[in-house]
């Protein structure tokens, strides 16, 4: 999918992309009598970009690793392209092929080279011969444009180059959906928008993406929506533009304020 063929980013967002992809419908999520998420229904479909921010503590990082199954939700269903999340088993390791993630830290396997890290995954989950898997991750590692490194350990990597690797590590997966749960709030500023660059270009190119960060740059670029949320609540949901300028709630208005006064 082309740019163009997405429409500008600040087209009404009521105008969807595809059929629904995720579907977060009365989640309720509890750590012991601690309530973490309350209530949440959320809809990301097809091709769909859409940006998660709020204070600390407000679920974001909760809400991501429910979808993935990284934690049990305590009612209410999540279902990706149509299915019910599994439980457990070959259908959860199928679940988390579909469901790309990407962490602030970048979780690269130390002891093993930038290629082995992207082709573990492929061989082991998807089943590829390593020849496949190796031209399959070096054309990532190109894409995201850390070919030059594949022979490399992690640690010989600048922050941004493995963050790229990470990237990639989960592309290599095929995913339906990409997840990234502040992707560049552990990286140097210099290297944050060789990450972010990455990023806008996959959400051209048409991937749907959940991404929580800050980084107002990228939201107004790149996403089709800003879904703010605050106390385990999702409060509001808008465009970029519309959130970022004329935001509804007490909640969103104070939190903006904070974050463009650092
Ligand atoms: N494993 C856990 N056990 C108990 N409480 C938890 C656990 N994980 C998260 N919480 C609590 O749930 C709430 C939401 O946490 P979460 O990490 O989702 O917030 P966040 O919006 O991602 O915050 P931040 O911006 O700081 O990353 C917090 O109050 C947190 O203390
Ligand atoms: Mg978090």
């Amino acid at each position: 999918m082309t740019t163009s063929e997405r429409g500008p980013k600040t087209s009404n967002i009521n105008v969807r992309r595809g059929d629904p992809l995720v579907e977060i419908t009365d989640v309720q999520k509890h750590y012991g009598d601690f309530q973490a998420l309350k209530d949440i229904d959320l809809t990301v479909n097809r091709g769909e970009v859409v940006v998660v921010i709020g204070p600390s503590g407000s679920g974001k990082s909760t809400l991501c690793r429910t979808i993935n199954r990284l934690e049990t939700i305590t009612s209410g269903t999540i279902r990706i392209d149509g299915r019910d999340l599994p439980k457990e088993g070959k259908d959860l390791a199928t679940l988390r092929a579909d469901v790309g993630m990407v962490f602030q830290s970048f979780n690269l396997f130390a002891h093993l080279t930038i290629l082995d890290n992207v082709t573990l995954g492929p061989i082991k989950v998807r089943k590829l011969r390593k020849a496949d898997a190796v031209r399959e991750a070096r054309a990532l590692l190109d894409r995201v444009g850390v070919g030059q490194q594949a022979d490399k350990l992690p640690a010989q990597l600048s922050g941004g180059q493995q963050q790229r690797v990470a990237i990639a590590r989960a592309l290599a997966m095929n995913p339906k959906v990409m997840l990234f749960d502040e992707p560049t709030s552990a990286l140097d500023p210099e290297m944050i928008n060789e990450v972010l660059d990455v990023m806008v270009s996959l959400a051209q190119e048409g991937m749907t993406m959940i991404v929580v960060t800050h980084e107002m740059g990228f939201a107004r670029k790149a996403a089709d929506r800003v879904v703010f949320m605050a106390d385990g609540q999702i409060v509001e949901e808008a465009t970029p533009e519309e959130f970022f300028t004329h935001a509804k709630s007490e909640r969103a208005k104070d939190f903006l304020s904070k974050l463009l006064t650092h």
